[in-house]
């Protein structure tokens, strides 16, 4: 395990590049495989859970390579449909592997997926929709196994607009008979980015972004070039770190339409905030105003972004309320805050932060992702040194987290 050791109380100042959407990466890199021929990624992350798709995919003997950002997938010499369990339970969006495999085989073994640990993440909504589209499914022993003599373009209505059975659905119903259309569908950014990707290959997709999807299936995918799109929830992770530590940061290489949520909230927190063309620049008040907030499916407040927040109402001038509504248990790292001085309790899913001055900092460790970047921007707002346990949670999803930091004035350093 590593860990971060952040000096706090340094107004972050400067400008920070935004990298590649994780969420897209996962979803892309394995639609890539849809294609004959080669296709380019730019913009791609170096993190850990694209290095682990890497992996996953170099097992199933597809050959990728990555230069900086550039990855580059050549699929063809591949036919194996059973993925490595041990690798596919470490990263959640190896689910797409059974929409992939399915479109391209007929038949595919994935295990079931590991990724965050933010409560209950089933997949019936995906499983469901394999169905739908003439697959046969079972679950048994860990591994799902899908298989279809012939896939057929059927309407397939979810019970709750979730991302990842949209994309698989998505993937699936590209190569097959006929259309899908996905009713109550996602509309988050990489939803339309994978859209975009697959239309790229040749494939037809309209209407991603909105809650109806229709996706006309044909075999003669083609490897393309792609430019994935900058991860929204990078760039809301530096904007409340330019809150919490009343700083100024201008957040370059955005799409600010994706981030509309997460500028209203920070606005009414006190933030000034101006955006112009691709950037976005945060500057944060002495103290946070408290705000109240539910998370909901794009375009509402982001649940990845909750975690976040809650680091940067600590410190605000009274009680903020924020609801999770996406996940059960996505409010594990209030505890972690509660060392660090704040004074917060939880019910439910249900947070309630009275802000107090400050923060004071002390060990604490990252159990997920976006927990591990709340507790980073909360050592950034404390006073004296702030330990974040399990590092490495957080490097799957920020690139280059320790040089981003240091550029804006942070003192934080690794220990391995
Ligand atoms: N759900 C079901 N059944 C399903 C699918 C989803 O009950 O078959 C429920 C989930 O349990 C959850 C809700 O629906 O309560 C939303 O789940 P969704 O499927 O939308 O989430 P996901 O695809 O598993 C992706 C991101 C998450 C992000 C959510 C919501 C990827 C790889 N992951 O997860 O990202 O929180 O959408 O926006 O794209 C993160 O980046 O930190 C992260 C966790």
């Amino acid at each position: 395990m590593s860990k971060l050791v952040i000096t706090g109380r340094k107004q972050l100042a400067g400008e920070v590049p935004i990298s590649g959407s994780k969420n897209s990466s996962v979803a892309i890199i394995p639609a890539a495989l849809l294609g004959e021929g080669t296709t380019i990624l730019e913009n791609v992350p170096a993190i850990r859970d694209v290095e682990v798709f890497v992996q996953i995919l170099e097992g199933l003997g597809v050959d990728v390579s990555m230069n900086k950002n550039t990855m580059t997938i050549s699929p063809n010499d591949f036919s194996t449909y059973v993925t490595q369990y041990d690798l596919v339970r470490k990263l959640r969006a190896s689910y797409y592997l059974m929409g992939v495999l399915l479109a391209k085989f007929g038949k595919a073994e994935v295990g079931l997926p590991g990724g965050c640990d933010i409560g209950p993440r089933p997949i019936d909504q995906h499983l469901k929709g394999f169905q739908a589209l003439g697959a046969d499914v079972s679950v048994e022993g860990g591994i799902v196994r899908l298989k279809a003599d012939h896939l057929q373009g059927a309407p397939v209505y979810l019970d709750m607009p979730s991302v990842g059975a949209t994309i698989n659905i998505m993937l699936a119903a590209s190569m097959a008979d006929g259309t899908t259309i996905i009713e109550n569908a996602a509309k988050e950014p990489h939803v339309v980015d994978l859209a975009n990707f697959i239309n790229a290959m040749g494939g037809s997709v309209h209407g991603a972004g909105t809650d109806v999807i229709r996706i006309k299936g044909t075999r003669d995918l083609r490897g393309t070039e792609h430019a994935i799109i900058p991860d929204d929830m990078e760039s809301a992770t530096y904007m409340m770190m330019a809150v919490a530590t009343a700083g100024d940061v201008e957040i370059k290489g955005v799409i600010t339409k994706h981030l509309e949520p997460v500028v209203a909230k920070l606005r009414e927190a006190g933030a000034d905030i101006e955006q112009n063309g691709d950037f976005i620049e945060v500057s944060g008040p002495e103290r946070p105003k408290p705000v109240n907030v539910r998370t909901m499916p794009y375009p509402g407040f982001p649940t990845d972004a909750q975690q976040p927040l809650t680091a940067v109402l600590t410190r605000a001038t009274g009680v903020s309320i924020v609801h999770e509504s996406m996940y059960d248990n996505r409010l594990g790292h209030m505890n972690e805050l509660v060392k660090m001085g704040a004074k917060a309790r939880v019910q439910g899913k249900t947070a309630i932060i009275e802000g107090v001055p400050k923060l004071t900092g002390a060990p604490v460790t990252a159990t997920d992702l976006r927990a591990g970047a709340s507790l980073v921007i909360a050592g950034l707002s404390a006073e004296g040194t702030t330990e974040v346990h399990g590092f490495e949670i957080i490097q799957r999803g920020y690139e280059a987290i320790v040089d981003k930091l240091r550029s804006l004035g942070a003192d934080v350093q690794v220990i391995e």
